[in-house]
């Protein structure tokens, strides 16, 4: 099929299109995949979201959006994952998305030989967890998933003799270097495989830009009302000190995605 403009469109035609229209643009486009792609929203996470919605109101913004969980499910792809370790589940978002992208790379779902199933998830709360294995089920991914409660900072100790082709770490920000360290040092990470850290540019963090970057004259640096803040000034600082730390480290390649509050992948070099 052909398609064409009638005329050529000036700058001020185009800048007339709001960012709404170029998102809803990349969304119609987001995927040619089909079991992700099907009216963007994957059923099951459609039903995931109305859920967490209904029972947590704003506190359901802590899910991945949609676009994250297609990347995220490419991303899988692209290593070959065969094992999946996530910390932070809250109500299931992403691990639903990590499910359905182990099954494209033609993983069984059930407990394997390690005594475990392909995706661990790791979270603090047993409500969010409960909550995460009834979503599971009805997403038709209880096999893949199997959620673990307790602080992570605990429970990588008891899982440092597993291996994971991706890691996706996206619970409390003040423990981030701290899971880096455990997960690199433990030989967590498989030798191809990938990091993904969320929130990695969260809210304050933005107070230690030091760079002068060029913006409008009607800007205002820090338009956020500060009890909007999600994040307290000790977490952002933890995380600042998180990107400076991985940046420096020469046993990592790292890339902040500037999506959402930031997404750094990092894979090893050594
Ligand atoms: C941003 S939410 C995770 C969202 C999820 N990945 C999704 O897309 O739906 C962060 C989760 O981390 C959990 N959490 C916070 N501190 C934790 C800790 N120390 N250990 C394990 N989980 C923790 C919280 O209970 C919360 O469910």
């Amino acid at each position: 099929m052909a398609f064409t403009l009638s005329d050529e469109p000036t700058h001020d035609e185009l800048n007339t299109y709001s960012i709404d229209k170029l998102r809803a643009y990349y969304a119609s486009k987001a995927s040619n995949n089909d079991t992700v792609s099907a009216g963007f929203i994957p059923p099951t996470v459609d039903g995931v979201r109305r859920r967490t919605v209904d029972r947590f109101g704003g506190l359901a913004v802590m899910s991945i959006e949609d676009y994250q969980g297609i990347l995220q499910g490419f991303l899988v792809g692209l290593v070959g994952a065969r094992r999946i370790l996530e910390i932070g589940t809250f109500t299931g978002t992403s691990a639903i998305y990590f499910a359905n992208a182990l099954k494209r790379n033609g993983v069984k779902g059930g407990v394997d030989e390690t005594g475990h199933k392909p995706i661990i998830s790791l979270d603090i709360s047993e409500e969010f967890a409960e909550i995460a294995r009834q979503n599971f089920v009805e997403a038709g991914v209880d096999d893949y998933i199997e959620v673990i409660v307790g602080d992570a900072n605990k429970t990588l100790a008891s899982l440092s003799n597993m291996t994971f082709d991706l890691i996706f770490v996206d619970a409390d920000k003040d423990s981030y270097r701290n899971y880096y360290e455990t997960l690199i040092d433990n030989g967590m990470l498989t030798k191809q495989g990938l990091f993904i850290f969320d929130n990695t540019a969260f809210d304050r963090v933005i107070l230690f830009v030091e760079a002068t970057v060029p913006v409008s004259s009607e800007a205002k640096p820090l338009d956020v009302p500060s009890t909007e803040r999600l994040i307290s000034a000790k977490t952002a600082i933890a995380l600042h000190e998180f990107n400076e730390h991985i940046r420096k480290d020469p046993r990592t390649e790292v890339i902040m995605l500037p999506l959402y509050t930031g997404i750094t992948l990092v894979r090893l070099t050594k």
